[in-house]
């Protein structure tokens, strides 16, 4: 049986068989106190004999009777009447302070780690949570390609690879794939694994991430805001319905996540660079805002913001120009409160063929590889928007993580692919 299942008063009394992994294993006098955890929870049994091969992380199979216990680690305890070593362990490398070096070394043994696997979990909940918004809002999921001949967010942090006898590369976003399937499905939305040859080392970058992208027809910056805000809420309230037990094991101050609710405050980028240089950060108009700026302007925040309209130049080909304001586009990026910045890059596309064209030119990018492209604004063009959600990012943010390598099983970085 599950361990979660026996921790009942249901079972008080009762004979039940657990099976699972050694999680912490002391003798005291003539007792033998094993803890027993599955992928469910953890339960305390206690052996009159000594279990021989029992160690740390062994896989074991037990059967005995249910009694509560107030002292044991979750309430109850089973007296062991057998007990199976079905797999020894050797004397396990991880114990208490150990590097992080050294923990992402033997990432296949630590995922093992309570901590992990509450994020795991908590994980699951969101993408599931993402498909079940989506399917009421009746968008469609689409799988868009992996393999790209082009750059969607710039050449910088493009891998490249030998294709046959050709160079191609690593999808950075599927966006541009998504808005020519606006045409027919009108609303999509896919999840898929993008990559960015980071260089930089961050809390909060990884080399090969989970991206979940929208694109809408007949939608524009203020319709793609209110769309990413009832998404994310959504996300949030299911993670808080699902996982209490993982966010109190984590810590995570729940209230904070229940307060996550529409309408998110919007921000222009000019306001935020006023704010900032009030606090006396020092920043100019016309520079980014990297993780320390996001993080002063959001530490303070309970629920996400969105900050609008940044200068066109900081940003991509294909996002609208501001009518109202030609230095800037018709963007926004939701930030996380709490420090945690960027979750979300989003904007209306340019949908003009011409305007289109100058923007390539601007950035410097050949139109002989965009023509495909262009021939979205050539046929039936139409006013759309879209957004990318990194979720690791937004597992970060849930989980109250301070480094985005605990948001996924085997983080990709700049020195690292192994194991
Ligand atoms: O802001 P970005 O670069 O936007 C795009 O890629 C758009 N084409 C998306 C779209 O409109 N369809 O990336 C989107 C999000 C970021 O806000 C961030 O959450 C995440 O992807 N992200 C990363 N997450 C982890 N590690 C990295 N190296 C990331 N780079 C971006
Ligand atoms: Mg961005």
């Amino acid at each position: 049986m599950e361990i979660a299942k026996v921790l009942s008063d249901k079972y008080i009394g009762k004979k039940v068989e657990i099976r699972g992994w050694i999680y912490r294993i002391r003798e005291q006098k003539n007792k033998t106190f094993i803890i027993v955890r599955d992928s469910t929870e953890i339960i305390q049994c206690v052996s009159e004999k000594p279990v021989k091969d029992a160690s740390m992380e062994a896989s074991i199979i037990i059967k005995g009777k249910i009694r509560k216990d107030k002292r044991a680690p979750t309430g109850y305890e089973i007296d062991v009447e057998k007990a199976e070593i079905v797999g020894t362990a050797q004397r396990f490398p991880i114990t208490r302070d150990q590097s992080v070096e050294f923990l992402l070394d033997v990432r296949h043994l630590w995922l093992r780690s309570r901590k992990l696997t509450a994020v795991m979990k908590v994980k699951e909940t969101i993408l599931a949570a993402f498909r079940e918004w989506f399917a009421k809002q009746d968008f469609h999921e689409v799988t868009p390609p992996i393999i790209v001949s082009g750059s969607c967010e710039g050449g910088s942090t493009l891998f490249s690879f030998k294709y046959f006898d050709k160079t191609a590369y690593l999808s950075q976003s599927a966006q541009l794939y998504l808005e020519s399937l606006i045409f027919s499905l009108e609303k999509v939305y896919s999840l898929t694994p993008s990559f960015r040859a980071e260089k930089s080392r961050t809390r909060r970058h990884i080399a090969e991430y989970w991206h979940l992208e929208g694109e809408m027809a007949w939608c524009d910056n203020e319709g793609n805001m209110k769309i990413q805000e009832e998404l994310v809420s959504y996300v949030v309230k299911r993670v808080v319905e699902k996982n209490k037990k993982e966010l109190e094991f984590l810590k995570r101050d729940i209230s904070i996540l229940k307060g996550v609710k529409p309408p998110f405050k919007r921000y222009t980028y000019d306001e935020v660079i006023e704010i900032l240089q009030k606090k006396g950060v020092k920043i100019k108009w016309g520079e980014d805002l990297g993780a320390d700026e996001e993080r002063e302007f959001t530490k303070n925040l309970k629920k996400p913001v969105f900050v609008i309209n940044y200068p066109r130049d900081m940003k991509a080909f294909y996002m609208k120009v501001n009518p109202d304001n030609p230095k800037t586009v018709l963007c926004s990026d939701m930030l996380s409160p709490e420090g945690y910045g960027e979750l979300i890059g989003a904007s209306q596309r340019e949908d003009s063929e011409k305007l289109l064209k100058e923007n390539m030119k601007m950035f410097g990018l050949k139109q002989k590889d965009y023509e495909w492209y262009l021939d979205l604004r050539r046929f039936g063009s139409v006013p759309h928007s879209g957004f990318g959600l990194g979720i690791e990012r937004m597992v970060m943010w849930i989980c109250g993580l301070d480094h985005i390598r605990d948001a996924t099983t085997y983080p990709r970085t700049i020195n690292r692919n192994y194991p």
